[in-house]
């Protein structure tokens, strides 16, 4: 029988048993390739098959992040970007079916279930994503000519965000999660390295990487909408602009819309641990973080925070 640490479906931070003794999430870590990798997924691991095995085609997409950074979110928009010719917003698969089940995880779903999936029978553009860093990318990814969207997020949001997630596996403290993150031993982890990776990138190449945060999507979704269909090689026509079709993507693809689908209240996904979809879809704002976490907690993760990334540009 598959024990309940193999079946976790995302991240499991590395927290010590006095901290959170009662939480699951203590089931650990592991470093594996400079990062914290859920012990899950190592060593005879889905990443490593993923990095064997996986054949970049030049117009794959592939959507990147580390867990709780929205995700779920530009799944959703991706998905109905590329799939507007063939689904209305009535009829698409996403009225019945996880963002997750549509565009699966490389480590946590594909090479999980079979250590070298056939994935050339999926139509063009094939959607993958990933939470893993951009060095554990397989090499046929950075050389290929595809194109990786990467979203990041506040950190704090993040670290709150997690934290909520996981209290379904047992009592733990927000403080516990800063910590595991102060520590850059969170799973997927240090963020300031996994953000770096992508957002390098980037800038190195952006016609391949284009790198989105949270909040900008959240203060302008359809500007956004159409920045992610242009960096896809689908922009939006005039036509598609002058009838509504952006504003419609961005309605069915938010937080109010989403949440309320029968499937994301009560649905869940079978392979997982989690006891439904709802998790998935919190509260949806940003800044949530000044109600959980003290500014000197704060103060203290910015401070590591900017020394990690400085001469970077990248700032939160
Ligand atoms: P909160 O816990 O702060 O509410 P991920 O998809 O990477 O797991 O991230 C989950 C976070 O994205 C949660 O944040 C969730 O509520 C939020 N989220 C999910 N769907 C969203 C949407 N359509 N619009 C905005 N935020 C969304």
């Amino acid at each position: 029988m598959e024990s309940k640490e193999s079946r976790l479906e995302t991240s499991t931070p590395n927290v010590s048993p006095s901290t959170a003794a009662s939480n699951a999430y203590a089931l650990g870590l592991t470093q594996f390739q400079g990062f914290w990798i859920p012990s899950s997924r190592v060593p005879n691991s889905s990443i490593i098959s993923f990095q064997k095995y996986f054949q970049a085609l030049d117009d794959d997409i592939i959507v990147a992040s580390k867990p709780k950074a929205g995700t779920t979110w530009l799944k959703a928009l991706v998905f109905t970007i590329v799939n507007r010719h063939s689904y209305t917003l009535s009829n698409t698969p996403l009225n019945s079916t996880n963002p997750h089940q549509l565009i699966p995880f490389f480590e946590i779903k594909l090479y999980r279930e079979n250590p070298n999936p056939d994935l050339s029978k999926i139509p063009s553009p094939r959607l993958f994503s990933t939470h893993l860093p951009y060095p554990m990318l397989a090499d046929s990814i950075k050389h290929s000519n595809c194109r990786i969207i990467y979203i990041t997020r506040n950190p704090f949001d993040i670290i709150v965000s997690l934290w909520h997630f996981f209290r379904f596996m047992g009592d733990w403290q927000v403080e516990d999660c800063l910590e595991m993150f102060c520590r850059g031993e969170e799973g997927y982890g240090p963020f300031w390295d996994h953000v770096l990776g992508y957002w390098n990138m980037s800038l190195e190449k952006p016609s391949n990487v284009l790198f989105l945060r949270y909040e900008e999507l959240k203060e302008d979704p359809v500007t956004q909408t159409k920045r992610l269909a242009e960096f896809l090689g689908l922009p939006f026509s005039m036509e598609e602009e002058k009838t509504g079709v952006v504003n419609q993507i961005v309605d069915f693809c938010s937080f109010n819309n989403l949440k309320d689908l029968e499937v994301n209240k009560t649905g869940k996904m079978a392979e997982t641990i989690l006891p439904n979809n709802k998790l998935f879809f919190r509260s949806g704002k940003v800044g949530d973080y000044v109600n959980y976490l003290t500014p000197a907690a704060v103060e203290r993760f910015n401070n590591i925070l900017e020394e990690k990334l400085s001469g970077s540009g990248l700032t939160f």
